[in-house]
């Protein structure tokens, strides 16, 4: 690892990471998954996972990679070296393709978005209009295509460009613009009428909603959205200097991560209710809802033009991640230079993208198969890898290595050691289950 590859500021690497955690998963799927199982039960649920499970899979994945100072599949041969261990950074490469095939369909979308909002063509439609629009956005596969490339575009030349100048920058200012945004947003949305049914939806819980598949769709999104389970951290982690505290990083992040994806229900589900959208409608949700937002604002098209833009961009700096994955495979695996590691890489994922901008099922089946099956498995192999391969002491003088402690280690190991395994295992053959005979 070159020393320049290393974030040298806290906030930087932070930002990175957030920047990589952030993304449509908080904007785009959290509201979506959670109308479709019922609101605010789901919400504690997520809550719960979020703390004591996702959170550990984060730290422990920071200091794998850290430990490692090399990016996921290598990190895994260089710190178990001759075993099968290594087919975790594998499957988090087909992971990658996974997520980026759908992932930047919808970036497409948003792009697409920010386009109609520049020409004027979102403003002054009615409720009817604005569903058709999504209808008829998500159902025309030249119009996926096209955006998906261009988005594609966006990822590839942002990567070749090389982690410290490519992403540092651009998350750090754009981020905190988009919670501004956000928060003005969920003002406007809560004065709407009847905007309180919405509220109560989000924050007053129903437990006879709470289904099986309702708690294993909370774990799927909360991986989904901390991105963990399939090595983009542990490639992150490599990037991050000893000097760093690990665990208040992945806390930070955690938090920051959790209040995009809350003031997104609060943002949309008061304004679902208002108009009359189903919360359980699906991928669509956010573009069925938000419009209707801006139409009733002063300054409507500016904040849906900068909205847009900022969710695109918040979709980069989380695609890129993906994409990092795939690229340093490429370079280490194979001894190529980046900028062919990332031609090769860009070429793939924009014709897996295709082949789920043109079938609706597939989409939803990769959307599907990566949170709710790949990442669970993933996070729980990276998990076990921490007490066999690794050992208490290794960890614990990882996440120290700054020289300060880490007071609440034992919790962290333990939860780490026999929770976040044993949760995943339940959930998981639950989830086999559930999809060979339900
Ligand atoms: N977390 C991102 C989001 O919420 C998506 C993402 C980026 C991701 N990298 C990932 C999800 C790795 C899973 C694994 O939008």
């Amino acid at each position: 690892m070159k020393q320049q590859d290393k974030f040298n500021s806290k906030i930087g690497a932070i930002a990175v990471a957030a920047g990589s955690a952030v993304g449509l998963g908080n904007i785009w799927r959290f509201p979506y998954i959670l109308g479709e199982n019922g609101g605010a039960a789901f919400l504690l649920i997520y809550i719960l996972f979020t703390i004591l499970i996702a959170l550990p899979v984060l730290i422990g994945e920071f200091s794998i990679g850290r430990m490692a100072s090399l990016p996921v599949t290598a990190a895994f041969k260089k710190l178990a070296p001759n075993t099968k261990w290594y087919f975790i950074g594998l499957s988090g490469v087909f992971c990658a393709f996974i997520i980026l095939s759908f992932y930047n369909v919808v970036a497409g979308w948003t792009l697409y978005y920010t386009y109609l909002s520049i020409v004027g063509d979102l403003t002054d439609l009615n409720q009817t209009e604005i569903s058709e629009l999504y209808h008829q956005t998500a159902s025309d596969p030249a119009t996926c295509i096209f955006w998906m490339i261009l988005i594609s575009l966006g990822i590839a030349y942002v990567v070749a460009r090389g982690v410290q100048n490519g992403i540092e920058k651009y998350s750090k200012v754009l981020m905190p613009l988009l919670l501004i945004l956000m928060i003005i947003l969920c003002v406007r949305s809560i004065t709407l009428d009847n905007a309180s049914e919405g509220l109560s939806f989000l924050l007053n819980p129903d437990f006879s909603k709470l289904t099986p598949d309702a708690i294993f769709a909370a774990l799927g999104q909360a991986f989904f959205s901390l991105s963990i389970g399939m090595g983009a951290m542990t490639t992150y982690g490599s990037y991050i200097s000893k000097k760093q505290n690990l665990h208040s990083s992945a806390t930070a992040i955690v938090i920051i991560d959790f209040i995009i994806a809350f003031l997104a229900g609060v943002m949309i589900f008061p304004c679902a209710f208002s108009y009359g959208v189903s919360p359980d409608c699906g991928p669509g949700l956010v573009f069925v809802t938000l419009p209707n937002i801006f139409n009733q604002m002063f300054g409507g098209q500016i904040m849906s033009i900068m909205f847009f833009l900022l969710l695109v961009i918040a979709a980069l700096t989380s695609s890129i991640s993906l994409f990092e994955v795939l690229v340093s495979f490429a370079k280490t695996q194979f001894g190529i230079g980046r900028t062919k590691a990332v031609i090769i890489s860009s070429v793939l994922s924009v014709a897996v993208g295709i082949i789920c901008a043109i079938s609706s099922s597939t989409f939803s089946l990769f959307d599907n198969l990566s949170a709710n099956i790949l990442l669970p498995l993933g996070a729980f192999f990276i998990v076990l890898f921490i007490p066999i391969v690794l050992g208490k002491k290794r960890i614990k003088a990882e996440l120290e290595a700054n020289g300060t402690t880490f007071s609440l280690f034992n919790v962290f190991y333990f939860l780490v050691k026999y929770i976040v395994p044993f949760a995943i295992f339940l959930l998981f053959i639950y989830s086999i289950f559930n999809w060979l005979f339900i």
